[in-house]
Parts: structure tokens; C-alpha cells; sequence
């Protein structure tokens, strides 16, 4: 099913590896543009909303997830989402921002996996019709720095190998994604102080909306 039809709002993603700030940046966005006038609606995945969101959250974090049932459950939560949340608010005209979408599931689980991400993407282009961003904003920081925003203390560091190569390797494809995937991503330098990072990303959404309102009006 095309969940796409009649949209008329604007879909913004914001990535990026654990620590790179993109719920404070998401956050700080829609505050934004809500101040703005703009009617916004911000969503996160995994939900917090539907069954496999659900299950994703409780037995994730405790190991009880294969590699391929956490995928599985990521893309349903995705499915529900489309169609209930993100298509109803795109087909209502509003801006949607989104902390995480599909390029997560492609970072992520093509590290737990080994499923390239390109097939990742496709799934959920393809398989369940997740609408396409206007614009997926990859929030780059190196995996140093997105571990000690998340607090781990630099002694720490020595004790997260784990999860200090799991994040190298969600990074590399993040990037390879900016390369060469088909969407429309960009790459936003995530090491400098956040207000900076925040107000890069208004700008550009701000300029992109303009930018369509202006060519819709050619049409007329
Ligand atoms: P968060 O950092 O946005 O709270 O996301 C929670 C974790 O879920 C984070 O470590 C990334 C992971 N995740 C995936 O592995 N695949 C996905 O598709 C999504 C949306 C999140």
C-alpha cells in the first residue's frame, strides 16, 4: 500500500550514532518551529507506541533479542508508524521530525547482522513503503566524542571496546550512506557546540520548505 498519497507536509530525519545529539537537536528544532507558527509533530522510533516498540525496548536491552528478530521488530514498529502516525500527519500538511528512522535500522543492524545496509533500506522502501524524507540530517561526531556525551567517563573508554567498535562500524555506514545512498542526506559536523549544530539544521529546513513553497507557486 502507497501510504504517500495526498502528502502534502515535509518529513525531516535526524541520525546519527549514540552521542551525537540528535534528540537534543530534534528537540531544539521543533521548539523552533513551533515558535514559528509551523504545526509540527515529532516522533522517535523505536515507538514507544506500538506492540514492537514495546517489545524492542523491554527485551532489547536485556540480550533476549537474535539479531534478526530485533530487525524483524524494527521494521513492523516502522510499519505501524508509517502508516498510523507519520503518513496521517504528512497527508494533514504538517512537518514532521523524526529522532531515528530507516537509516538507523541500516547503521545498526547491518553491524548485528552483516545484512549490507543498501538491502536494509530497500525492506523498508520496498516491503512496508516507509515515506521518503524530504531531507535525512546525519549528525557526525567521531565515536570518542559520542561516548563521552553519553557519559562515559574517559576511564571508562578502555571498558566499552564493545561498544566502541559496534559504534566505528554503525559510523563507517552512516557515512557510506551520505555517499551513496539514493535519498536525500546530509552531512552535518556534530562536533561543534550543539546551538551551533541546531541552528545548521533550522536553517536548512527552514530554506527547504521555503524553497518548495516557492516552487509550488511556479506551478500556478
Ligand atoms: P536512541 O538512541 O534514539 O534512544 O535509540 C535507541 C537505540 O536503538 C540506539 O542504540 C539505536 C537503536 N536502533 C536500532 O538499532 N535500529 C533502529 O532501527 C532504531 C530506530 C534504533
Amino acid at each position: 500500500m502507497n501510504f504517500d498519497l495526498g502528502r502534502t507536509g515535509y518529513l525531516f530525519v535526524v541520525e546519527g550514532i549514540d552521542g551525537s545529539g540528535k534528540t537534543t537537536v530534534c528537540l531544539m528544532v521543533v521548539e523552533a518551529l513551533r515558535k514559528e507558527g509551523v504545526h509540527v509533530i515529532h516522533l522517535r522510533e523505536p515507538t514507544s507506541e506500538s506492540k514492537w516498540g514495546q517489545e524492542i525496548r523491554l527485551r532489547s536491552p536485556k540480550g533476549e533479542l537474535t539479531p534478526d528478530e530485533e530487525l524483524t521488530l524494527f521494521i513492523k514498529d516502522r510499519e505501524w508508524n508509517a502508516k498510523n502516525r507519520i503518513s496521517p500527519a504528512l497527508a494533514e500538511g504538517k512537518v514532521v521530525i523524526m529522532d531515528r528512522y530507516f537509516f538507523a535500522t541500516g547503521a545498526y543492524q547491518t553491524t548485528s547482522t552483516g545484512i549490507p545496509w543498501e538491502d536494509i533500506l530497500k525492506r523498508n522502501r520496498e516491503e512496508i513503503h516507509a515515506p521518503e524524507p524530504d531531507m535525512v540530517f546525519i549528525l557526525d561526531v567521531s565515536v570518542e566524542i559520542g561516548l563521552r556525551r553519553i557519559g562515559g567517563r574517559e576511564e571508562d573508554l578502555n571498558q566499552q571496546f564493545e561498544q566502541y567498535d559496534r559504534l566505528l562500524r554503525v559510523r563507517q555506514a552512516y557515512l557510506e550512506m551520505v555517499e551513496r545512498d539514493t535519498g536525500n542526506l546530509v552531512l552535518v559536523d556534530a562536533s561543534r557546540d550543539l546551538e551551533v549544530v541546531y541552528f545548521d539544521v533550522l536553517q536548512q529546513i527552514i530554506r527547504y520548505i521555503g524553497n518548495e513553497k516557492h516552487l509550488e507557486r511556479g506551478k500556478n
